[in-house]
């Protein structure tokens, strides 16, 4: 929908009177009235590599959700400041992970006696407490663009990976990328008495995979894939590792926002492609590609938006930039001290990975 141009205009007059002193993120699901006002978009990977590379910004306002926003606080010194333009922009999926559910766990894990063999390997997609929780227990955090390389690290250091908290994103990575096994893995429920585990169970996986999921990507299912090669001859299945195993193994490609967009970018004219990801990014990339004669469609008969993503709109983002420019730091989100220690330590190992 083409955006307010009195909103635009009051947007590109606040930004203007910022200067150099912010600096804009926006994620790849973020609407278009948002991204036309990003000085760099990207993946939650190269988001929060960016984020860290801007230390002259005062102000770094996301465009993306909470746990992207956390990261960048950890990441930028101490004097830059966070803004999340609205603070109910959460994630379904980094809620489905707890401070409190993780440490049962671990003492799950640690009366099985294998806790001593576990490395953690948490999604960036949750909290700034999981993410200390990872650090503090000699693990990684990891992207979908780089799971597999986080993977490999992390059975460099011990036998076992607890990967937190999208199960599809484990399992994709383990049993596609690195040849394991459906039964290599087993899925911890957090909502269960020791996870709904036996110990002997815990002994035999190599992959515990936490309960959790995103609930975009969730909606996808075999039948999309299906009916879509059936509606589309030639038709090139595209998507991303967040949806359940089933899609993935059905799909031509798979991979991060980041890779899908290289993708596209790299296709001949002619192609068609059905895209497995947010309809922001995906409609954009519709528009964008069809003038060379790429043909994108959504994998999905149904729209699926991600609703906490869409939760930054260009008003949120207007209010953000002009209560700056006139001097109110507004939804500033700051992690503490020692969290932030912590989470720091997983996601330097993540950002130093080969
Ligand atoms: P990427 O941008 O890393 O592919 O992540 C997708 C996502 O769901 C972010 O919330
Ligand atoms: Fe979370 Fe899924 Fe939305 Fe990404 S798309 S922010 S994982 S709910």
């Amino acid at each position: 929908s083409p955006s307010d141009p009195d909103l635009v205009e009051r947007a590109r007059a606040a930004k203007e009177k910022l200067g150099d002193k912010v600096f804009v993120l926006g994620h790849h699901y973020q609407r278009d009235e948002v991204i036309q006002f990003a000085d760099v978009t990207g993946d939650s990977f190269k988001l929060a590599r960016d984020a860290a590379a801007r230390p002259e910004a005062e102000y770094i306002v996301f465009c993306g959700v909470h746990f992207m926003a956390e990261s960048a606080d950890i990441l930028t010194s101490d004097d830059q400041k966070v803004v999340l333009p609205d603070l109910a922009a959460g994630c379904s999926m980094a809620d489905m992970a707890t401070a409190e559910q993780v440490a049962e766990c671990w003492d799950v894990l640690t009366e099985a006696g294998v806790a001593e063999q576990v490395v953690p390997v948490s999604y960036m997609n949750s909290s700034a407490d999981i993410k200390a929780f990872t650090g503090k227990h000699g693990g990684t955090i990891c992207t979908s663009s780089n799971a597999k390389r986080a993977l490999d690290w992390a059975f460099e250091q011990g036998e076992k990976v607890l990967f937190l908290p999208d199960q599809h994103l484990g399992r994709n990575t383990a049993v596609r990328d690195m040849g394991m096994s459906l039964d290599d893995c087993v899925v911890y429920n957090p909502h269960k008495p020791n996870g709904g585990l036996t110990a002997d169970e815990l002994r035999a996986a190599k992959m515990i995979l936490w309960r959790g999921h995103c609930s975009v990507h969730g909606r996808f299912s075999l039948d999309s894939v299906n009916d879509v090669r059936e509606r589309i001859p030639g038709v090139n299945v595209l998507v991303h590792p967040e949806c359940k195993h089933e899609v993935v193994a059905a799909a031509d490609y798979v991979g991060s926002t980041e890779y899908i967009i290289k993708a596209l970018e790299a296709a001949p004219a002619g192609s068609k492609w059905a895209i497995g990801t947010e309809l922001n990014l995906v409609r954009r990339l519709a528009n964008r590609f069809a003038p060379e004669g790429k043909e994108i469609v959504f994998l999905d008969k149904t729209v699926c938006f991600c609703s906490t993503m869409n939760r930054i709109d260009l008003p949120h983002l207007v209010w953000a930039l002009e209560s700056l420019a006139e001097g109110n730091l507004v939804n500033r989100i700051e992690v503490d001290k020692e969290t932030e220690a912590f989470a720091k330590l997983a996601l330097e190992r993540m950002l130093a990975l080969p």
